[in-house]
């Protein structure tokens, strides 16, 4: 068979990549891959672009064509420092408008709109209206997995890495608490304030069972299990540690226990094990398949075409932007 030469050619530009991948990447999967990584690479320079890539990312674009990784609140910190024009958001179409509304002026590229959240969806600024109209004077602490339309009507966003730190920033004895039902709980059992929470729930981390943790738990002997506090509340009380992406990776990377289980989307145990040598991951994981829509190919067309691009109605964005920049001032 003819080898194609440019093909030769991205092959032998991107090899050096392939050495941190290839224990997560088979080699028989790799030629599909090049072509994309030397290409997007080639583009972020003639573009002036970023790519930000959060946790859930494959290995093959979180290892080998993102400048950013990250949770959900490193990406909206980092995206604040960037001075490239062009920002890609690897991730979902929340997170891509938190960097838009930190960025007004650059152009941030979601590579798939159809990227969603379960937790984006399921409340409205309207809903958010009405909890206020039920509960007078008592602050709105929303999580950044939401459109830009709930942030608008927001007192304040957070994050699962701190959650905790912002509903206490507030001084309040109540606070509402959208639209994580199980991160609400998890929130409550840290704190003294009292929380009103919203029936709303990740696809991804719900579908974890407690007797699926114990059972691990029970045929491998010396097994660590962490956990995100987007699952149910029996998932975390079978856990052995819970936090945000990036803490479960700081516990693993500093922890180094033997056998891990993370209790989270697939790709995170894949992106820690490229790096991470001496420690054996047990792997049930659930994929979301909202993160899944992003792919080395459509992360080129994005930066070729410069779509599809996030634009937010600017009388929502001033309000949406207010609440997330009171976020990255707790803590500073
Ligand atoms: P973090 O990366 O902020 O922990 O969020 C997890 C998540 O599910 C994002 O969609
Ligand atoms: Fe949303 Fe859950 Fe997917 Fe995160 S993992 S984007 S919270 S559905």
């Amino acid at each position: 068979m003819a080898i194609n030469p440019q093909h030769a050619a991205d092959l032998a530009k991107v090899a050096p990549l392939y050495e941190r991948v290839k224990t997560v990447i088979p080699d028989i999967e790799w030629p599909v891959h090049a072509s994309y990584i030397a290409a997007i690479n080639d583009l972020k320079v003639t573009q002036n672009a970023v790519i930000l890539a959060h946790n859930y990312q494959t290995p093959e674009i979180f290892h080998c064509v993102a400048d950013i990784t990250g949770d959900s609140l490193a990406l909206a910190r980092r995206a604040v420092d960037t001075d490239a024009d062009v920002i890609v958001l690897a991730g979902v179409h929340f997170m891509a408008e938190t960097a838009k509304l930190l960025n007004p002026d650059k152009v941030v590229l979601i590579p798939d709109v159809r990227a969603g959240c379960s937790l984006a969806e399921s409340i409205t600024a309207e809903d958010v209206r009405a909890l206020r109209r039920k509960h007078p004077g008592v602050p709105v602490v929303t999580y950044v997995n939401t459109s830009a339309e709930v942030k608008a009507e927001s007192d304040i966003c957070c994050t699962s890495g701190n959650a905790v730190e912002i509903v206490e920033s507030l001084g309040s004895d109540k606070v509402i608490f959208i639209p994580d039902e199980y991160l609400a709980s998890y929130v409550a059992e840290q704190t003294d304030v009292k929380i009103i929470p919203w029936q709303g729930h990740c696809e991804v981390h719900e579908r974890f069972t407690a007797d699926e943790l114990n059972s691990f738990r029970s045929s491998h002997a010396g097994l660590t299990i962490i956990a995100h506090p987007e699952c149910p509340p029996d998932v975390l009380g079978a856990a052995d540690f819970v936090g945000s992406t990036a803490q479960m990776q700081n516990f693993v990377v500093e922890k180094r226990p033997s056998k891990v289980l993370m209790v989270t989307e697939c790709s995170m145990s894949d992106n820690i094990a490229a790096d991470i040598h001496d420690v054996e991951f047990i792997r049930p994981c659930n994929l979301c398949p909202h993160m899944k829509r992003i792919t080395l190919e459509n992360i080129q067309r994005s930066l070729e075409t410069l779509e599809p691009a996030v634009e937010i109605d600017p009388s929502v964005a001033e309000r949406a932007r207010a609440a997330v920049e009171r976020m990255l001032a707790v803590g500073k």
